[in-house]
């Protein structure tokens, strides 16, 4: 029925993994946009508190319900009831990796085709903010060139997949993720000496509590789910590849880097928006166009242009493999298919998919959903609802449903200590689904 599994090679394989599928678009592209559209400061906070007490415990749960049961999503929650009645859980998540990667993708390409820009406009030399945005709008609903890219990230995850997913992440990560760190450090600073930089570290860290409102919550819940690849499959399917080591002490690792190059994204973005008269509510453009800004003025500007562009692009390639991967093992496992098949019906669909999401970019296709875009309308439903959907009910199945001895012994093997346990369960069978369910049903108007 299934796959052999394969294991981890190390812990710090486990950690560098899984950091790699959570540090990708959503820390360095999505979280600064979103935290522009909902007021800043105040949504930082929202953000922290979201990832410490419910992505934190997500991660853990996710990563024991894998490791339990040795399975992907799909078959999962079959393998640790011995029936069908919980399998919607993984195919939830089946379904969000897959529709993330519809509109992901076409972000990946964009910054492969911005890292080619780097060289070709010698860093975006002399381009002002107007030209900046108008060079952002015009390839974005480009005929060509965006289909190009994603195709090229598509053939990309292919080959890796192809090659051995786990070996790929795993060095990938350990290589790459500490010189992502150590850029995104670099281009903190360096904003810091931008003029009227104060402005956007205002905007960005003081705290107006008047914005924080159930829709400012639940997308801050969204957020941290999507940042720490959680609900769509990814931490579950890693956590099966898994057998040793502590679940409290990677979770927090993972928790605490994910946030720690968000937040540094963050430090980057809105003294250059500020900078450079750019609004900080604009959405998904703006790490294509603040970021140009601010490397079109900076001394050695198009070094770090290429190597920013690089990294991102790798970021997130680390991202979509996990993703990627999660979908291929799942319907491998689920349907006992031949994996090379499956890799390849998978791309096939993806790519209608991500064509679909770029050609919804283009006002004039009029290609809309309930009054967003298609590409805005994936992101919208799986950040805003399926993933925390996701978490409402993998907390209401752990919390109630269940045998809490299995669950006990899982975690506390898993070095989870018995206090801990006790505060964890609390908040899995009440705290986790009442929050999610309030704010969800606040945001859709119910009460
Ligand atoms: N966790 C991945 C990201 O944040 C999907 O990009």
């Amino acid at each position: 029925m299934s796959q052999q599994r394969t294991q981890f090679a190390s812990k710090f394989g486990v950690i560098a993994a899984a950091v790699g599928s959570a540090v990708g678009l959503g820390n360095i592209w999505k979280f600064p946009y979103i935290v522009g559209q909902n007021g800043g400061g105040a949504f930082l906070i929202v953000y922290v508190v979201c990832v410490l007490l419910m992505g934190f415990l997500a991660i853990m749960t996710e990563m024991s319900v894998g490791r339990m049961s040795q399975a992907s999503p799909l078959d999962a929650f079959r393998k640790l009831t011995g029936n069908n009645r919980w399998t919607f859980i993984g195919a939830m998540g089946f379904f969000s990796a897959f529709m993330i990667l519809g509109f992901y993708l076409v972000v990946a390409g964009w910054s492969l085709e911005y890292l080619v820009q780097s060289v070709t406009t010698f860093s975006f030399n002399g381009m002002s903010t107007e030209q900046l945005e108008e060079n952002f709008s015009v390839f974005s609903t480009a005929s060509v060139r965006p289909y190009i890219w994603t195709v090229v990230f598509i053939v990309l995850n292919v080959v890796v997949i192809s090659m051995g997913v786990q070996k790929g992440i795993e060095k990938c990560s350990e290589i790459l993720m500490p010189i992502l760190f150590l850029v995104i450090l670099y281009l903190a600073v360096s904003a810091f000496f931008l003029p009227n930089s104060y402005a956007g570290y205002e905007f960005y860290l003081s705290p107006d509590f008047s914005k924080i409102s159930p829709s400012v919550v639940l997308s801050a819940l969204g957020q941290s789910f999507f940042s720490l690849s959680l609900g769509i499959g990814a931490i579950l399917t890693y956590g099966s590849y898994i057998k040793e080591g502590n679940i409290v002490h990677t979770s927090w690792q993972i928790c605490l880097l994910d946030t720690l190059i968000a937040f540094l994204a963050g430090l980057v973005i809105f003294p250059s928006v500020f900078a450079y008269g750019i609004e900080p509510g604009q959405g998904p453009s703006l790490a294509f166009i603040a970021l140009p800004a601010v490397f079109s003025q900076m001394p050695g500007g198009i070094a770090f242009s290429i190597l920013f562009f690089l990294l991102i692009s790798i970021a997130a390639l680390t991202s979509t493999i996990s993703l990627f991967e999660t979908c291929v093992a799942s319907i491998v496992d689920h349907f006992n298919l031949k994996r090379g098949w499956t890799l390849a019906a998978i791309s096939l669909l993806l790519l209608l998919t991500c064509s679909l999401c770029c050609a919804s970019l283009n006002p004039a296709l009029h290609l809309t959903v309930f009054g967003m875009t298609v590409f805005d309308f994936f992101d919208y439903l799986t950040s805003d609802i399926l993933l925390p959907l996701g978490g409402l009910v993998m907390s209401i199945f752990l919390g109630w449903c269940f045998s809490k001895d299995k669950f006990h012994k899982a975690l506390t093997e898993f070095g989870m200590p018995e206090w801990l346990f006790r505060i964890y369960m609390v908040f899995v069978r009440f705290i986790v689904p009442v929050v999610i369910l309030l704010v969800m049903l606040q945001q859709l108007g119910l009460f």
